[in-house]
């Protein structure tokens, strides 16, 4: 019965071992290939797969090799890290899948499978003459549907059309990893992989370590590729939203070859390998790396690697040794720096071109293949730490960009090779180079002196005849006065408006902090597209501001109008704004009575300033806490006059058909029939003096008492003879009583309903200085609450949002 069994088993595994000697291809179902017994060969007869030993090992494994070499040379293997230490390997379908597995016969643990998720309806393993051993639907027609390629998988070797890279849509990664012995092809520490930065690179990996890069595909070829080309081989590199991979392939079909990572090879550890016919051997046609430069970063950052020179580490021009006397022991590790050190981010830093460079590291990129050379210069230079840029490809003169962050690690000139790359240095450097450069230079800047000492004469003049003339024509001609900021250098003050920089959104955008190339901190209101404002109310408010002056107004360093972007450059104002502190418990605590009532006071004299002591009457028309900056002594800067509007002479009082401001602090006359005046500011003041005293805002102000608002709630207290209950208690001890409830009659002053019995500025200014008896008030506007009463004292104004609003009304 057991020989029965036996000699049934043998003529089984006999039929097997005959189909696979008549060259089988590919195995299905009912088949399976055995240690020992039987292989597939690939149609070509280019590859064979079958079980083998490495070196002395007797371990079994899986691979696939040259079936008609002669010297073995394993090209894949399929159970590296997983040996079967007998000869019971067994490779077949998976019964219950359309998977294929390796087993070990005598003991059914699995020692590898093929990992597909898809079912197949009658799969098959096919062995192609490519190499590649692919699993695939028999019944599906298109016979390069691939459930699982080995090519997905490489071990050590890259056969020609097998890719090296990312298939993003899965997340497959296709690497090189070196066999750790001769004997052992388990993962070693070497890995050979595209590097999925910004602007791509392949680049060895020597354990954790960087070892040795290619640099980035430049179109042609890779940019660290030696000039002697490789005729016999096409490399290509593809990087697109779905993959990034590089690809060889042989140029005359009937050779051999291969790209093998080597470990033990003491010459290089990348060979690209070439049968030779004639010796019956492999022949090294092009290894990595190839000298002393390759060796990632030897020269430490911002070197050149010159293998001509001596010693071949070398700065790049412009650059010196970061520590001289080590660079001199031939220590390169702490690299270069320039000879004339970049000063913050200076607007006018230039761009040093250098030649036949194998190009940095590429961790820290950013690349856009669709700009131009000289938008990548802008972009470059709008970024503080951008270092370098270059085009990405260098076919047809040259396209798209990529821009190197921090310092330029691993360059090497290549003779007669390389890149371009464009290194950001400071502009003196630059310009002391070149002595030719230099006289241009001086005679240029002579002329500059000149235009600008003749400028300023006219500018001196024009300021007297215009003093004495008095504003009689506004106009384009006052734009010629403002200083005029180049966007490029706002755009690299703010870092580009990061948002990191962002302080703020004001009413017509959004507000950026930014620091110019001198140290000097600005605030830049960037003008959004979509706001209401156009271009004449932004000159009305450039010009505005920018004549000015006065300690408790923000001050207008100039503009920048340009292309979509309208932008204002202010000083910057460290503290923020009023609202940040009185309406914070915390902060709350750091403005305590003294504090306030300089605020107020400050406040006071610039709207005085603005309705009465400039040459021009400017009503603001939208004053609040938010529109009061703070400096660092903490004393009050009105900002924002984007929406003041000019008047010549006696004219207090406008009708207009744009209610622009913000509800909460608009008066009666104004919110309701859009009727403005000086006095529709006071207003606005006395409510933000409620607001100070009583850290609540005007807006979003609820009390027990639903009906009434801030103002009713300050008019009652005041009426049951209270007043003091409404401070805030973060003045706490602060408080000195008789200037509170002085400033509370103001306020309530500030707040009647008709504009003719409100004080004007200047009799805010003289009650808050002096100690003389003030008038009673009457019932302020805007007493009331959500419930509206039926007189006109007590129309609430419809409620909006915090943000200044603007309303057309058709009339
Ligand atoms: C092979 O491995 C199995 C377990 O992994 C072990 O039991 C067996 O002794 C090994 N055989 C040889 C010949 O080393
Ligand atoms: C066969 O495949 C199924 C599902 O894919 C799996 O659960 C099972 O473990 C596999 N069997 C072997 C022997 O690998
Ligand atoms: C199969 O292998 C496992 C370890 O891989 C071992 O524990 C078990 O004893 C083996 N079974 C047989 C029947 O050899
Ligand atoms: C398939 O197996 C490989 C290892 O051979 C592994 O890296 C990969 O993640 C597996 N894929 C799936 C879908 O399980
Ligand atoms: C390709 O290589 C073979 C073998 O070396 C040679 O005979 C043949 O001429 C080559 N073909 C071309 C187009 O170079
Ligand atoms: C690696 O290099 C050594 C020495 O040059 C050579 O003997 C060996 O065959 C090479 N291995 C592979 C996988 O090419
Ligand atoms: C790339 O540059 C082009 C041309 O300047 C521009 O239209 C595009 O928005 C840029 N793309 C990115 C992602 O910055
Ligand atoms: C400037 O470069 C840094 C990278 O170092 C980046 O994080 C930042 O977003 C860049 N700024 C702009 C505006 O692109």
């Amino acid at each position: 019965m057991e020989n029965l069994l036996s000699l049934f088993l043998t003529t089984f595994t006999l039929v097997s071992f005959f189909k696979t000697a008549s060259a089988v291809d590919l195995i299905a179902q009912t088949h399976s290939i055995s240690d020992g017994k039987s292989s597939l060969v690939s149609k070509g007869g280019s590859f064979k797969l079958g079980f083998f030993s490495p070196g002395k090992s007797k371990n079994r494994y899986l691979g696939i090799w040259y079936n008609n070499i002669r010297e073995e040379t394993v090209v894949w293997v399929a159970n590296r890290d997983k040996p079967i230490n007998d000869s019971s390997g067994i490779l077949k379908m998976n019964t219950t899948g359309s998977n294929f597995v390796l087993l070990g016969q005598n003991n059914n643990s699995v020692f590898w499978s093929t990992n597909s998720s898809k079912q197949a309806q009658s799969p098959i393993l096919q062995l192609l003459d490519s190499g590649n051993l692919v699993l695939r639907d028999e019944k599906d027609e298109n016979a390069q549907n691939y459930l699982w390629q080995s090519f997905d998988y490489p071990c050590d070797t890259l056969l020609p059309g097998m890719k090296l890279g990312w298939d993003l849509r899965t997340g497959l990664n296709r690497r090189l990893t070196s066999w750790k012995s001769e004997d052992d092809p388990s993962p070693g520490d070497l890995t050979w992989e595209m590097e999925l930065h910004s602007f791509p690179e392949p680049v060895m990996w020597m354990g954790s370590k960087e070892f040795l890069r290619s640099g980035p595909w430049n179109g042609i070829q890779f940019s660290g590729k030696p000039t002697k080309s490789l005729p016999l081989l096409k490399f290509s590199f593809i990087s697109n939203e779905d993959e990034v991979y590089t690809i060889i392939h042989m140029v005359n079909n009937s050779l051999i070859g291969r790209m093998v990572l080597n470990r033990t090879s003491s010459r290089s550890l990348r060979q690209f390998l070439i049968w030779s016919e004639t010796d019956k051997k492999w022949t090294l046609y092009a290894g990595f790396p190839r000298d002393q430069c390759d060796s990632y970063g030897i020269c430490g950052a911002n070197g050149n690697c010159v293998l001509s020179a001596s010693p071949f580490c070398q700065c790049l021009e412009r650059f010196r040794p970061k520590l001289e006397e080590k660079w001199n022991t031939n220590d390169w590790s702490d690299g270069c720096v320039r000879n004339k050190p970049l000063k913050y981010c200076q607007i006018n830093d230039r761009f040093a071109k250098y030649e036949g460079l194998k190009l940095p590291d590429t961790t820290h990129t950013w690349i856009n293949r669709s700009m131009n050379l000289k938008e990548c210069r802008a972009k470059c230079l709008s970024n503080c730490t951008c270092m370098a840029y270059t085009n990405t490809d260098v076919r047809e003169g040259g396209s798209g960009c990529a821009i190197w962050f921090g310092d330029l690690i691993d360059i090497k000139q290549i003779p007669g090779g390389g890149q371009y790359l464009y290194v950001r240095v400071s502009a003196s450097e630059l310009e002391a180079k070149d002595e030719k450069w230099m006289v241009g230079v001086i005679v240029a800047a002579a002329a500059a002196l000149i235009l600008v000492m003749l400028l300023v004469g006219y500018y001196i003049w024009r300021r007297r005849r215009t003093d004495f003339e008095g504003e009689g024509n506004e106009g384009q001609k006052e734009d010629m006065e403002l200083p005029s900021f180049d966007l490029s250098v706002i755009a690299s003050a703010t870092d580009n408006f990061s948002l990191s920089n962002k302080l703020g959104e004001g009413g017509f955008g959004p507000v950026y902090k930014g620091r110019l190339a001198d140290g000097q901190e600005i605030a830049v209101k960037r003008l959004s597209r979509t706001s209401g404002q156009g271009l004449r109310e932004l000159k009305n408010e450039v010009i505005l501001i920018a004549k000015l002056q006065h300690r408790n107004l923000v001050r207008l360093l100039g503009c920048c109008i340009q292309g979509a972007e309208n932008l204002l450059i202010y000083e910057f104002m460290p503290n923020k704004s009023l609202d940040f502190f009185i309406f914070d418990q915390t902060r709350g605590k750091l403005l305590d009575w003294p504090k306030r009532f300089n605020i107020i006071g400050g406040v006071a004299r610039g709207l005085l300033y603005l309705h009465q002591d400039s040459r021009l009457r400017i009503i603001h028309r939208d004053l609040k806490a938010s529109n009061v900056l703070l400096d660092t002594g903490l004393n009050p800067k009105i900002s924002d006059f984007g929406l003041a509007r000019t008047f010549g002479g006696d004219e207090t009082e406008g009708n207009t058909n744009r209610v622009v401001g913000t509800y909460g602090y608009m008066a009666p006359e104004y919110a309701i029939d859009g009727q403005f005046s000086i006095k529709s500011d006071v207003f606005s003041f006395g409510i933000l003096m409620l607001e100070i005293i009583s850290g609540k805002r005007s807006k979003g102000f609820y009390h027990m008492n639903q009906s009434l608002n801030l103002i009713g709630h300050a008019w009652r207290l005041w009426k049951e003879g209270r007043p003091l209950e409404l401070i805030d208690e973060n003045i706490g001890d602060s408080c000195i009583e008789s200037e509170v409830l002085r400033s509370i009659q103001i306020s309530l002053l500030c707040m009647q309903l008709r504009p003719e019995d409100r004080p004007t500025m200047s009799s805010v200014v003289q009650m808050l200085g002096s100690e003389r008896p003030l008038p009673q008030p009457t019932e302020p506007g805007f007493c009331l609450g959500q419930n509206t009463g039926d007189s006109a004292s007590t129309t609430q104004p419809p409620s909006a949002n915090e943000v200044t609003i603007t309303l057309l009304e058709g009339r």
